[in-house]
């Protein structure tokens, strides 16, 4: 019995060896030369995974932050949202980015995103701070998505004026 218990013992650590992170087979060759970046099957892959983690349906896609993102479908995603942010700034709106995506040239994205500064709330900070290979992706997705691009977001409102109620 003891034989057999440490018989089973070796076995396992031979397939824990097998498993080390330096193990060629577990290994992804990435070229971080221009910064991290999300490895996925294609950029379009990688964008989608970005847009899904990165928190950008909360604020751009109407209904998604409210119903743990079980609406609206994909197809809906980032079209912009009704749902006002109120703060000292104002009132401000998550801009419709398949509109920007459509009015800017990738590399105009880039640097969008590179330098962008507008109203809270924003994570301008975060985005910033992405690698050029993810902003990359996020535009593809956004550009890969088929169907009507939608409506612009409500205009900012400025600071005491009282926003409308979203009817979603
Ligand atoms: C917490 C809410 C929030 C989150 C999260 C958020 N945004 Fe925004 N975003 C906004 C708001 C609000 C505006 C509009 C600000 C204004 O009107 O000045 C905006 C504006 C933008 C703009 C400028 C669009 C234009 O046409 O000028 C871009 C680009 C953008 N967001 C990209 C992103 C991306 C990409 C993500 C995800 C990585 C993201 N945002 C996440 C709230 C958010």
């Amino acid at each position: 019995m003891r034989t057999a218990t440490i018989a089973l013992g070796a076995a396992f650590l031979t397939a824990l060896a097998a498993c080390q992170p330096g193990d060629a087979a577990n290994t992804v060759e990435v070229d971080l030369a221009g910064g991290p970046r999300v490895v996925a099957a294609s950029d379009i892959e990688a964008g989608r995974y970005i847009v899904a983690t990165s928190g950008c349906n909360d604020c751009h896609t109407p209904m998604y932050a409210r119903t743990g993102g079980a609406q609206p479908p994909e197809a809906e995603w980032l079209k912009g949202s009704p749902e006002p942010h109120t703060g000292p700034w104002g009132t401000s709106y998550g801009k419709n980015l398949r509109l920007t995506a459509a009015a800017n040239s990738e590399d105009e994205w880039v640097e969008l995103l590179s330098t962008g500064s507008s109203l809270p709330p924003m994570p301008w900070p975060s985005v910033r701070n992405m690698s050029d290979y993810d902003k990359r992706a996020i535009y593809r997705y956004i550009k890969s998505m088929k169907g009507d691009r939608g409506q612009p977001a409500p205009d900012p409102l400025p600071a005491g004026a009282a926003p409308v109620a979203p009817t979603d």
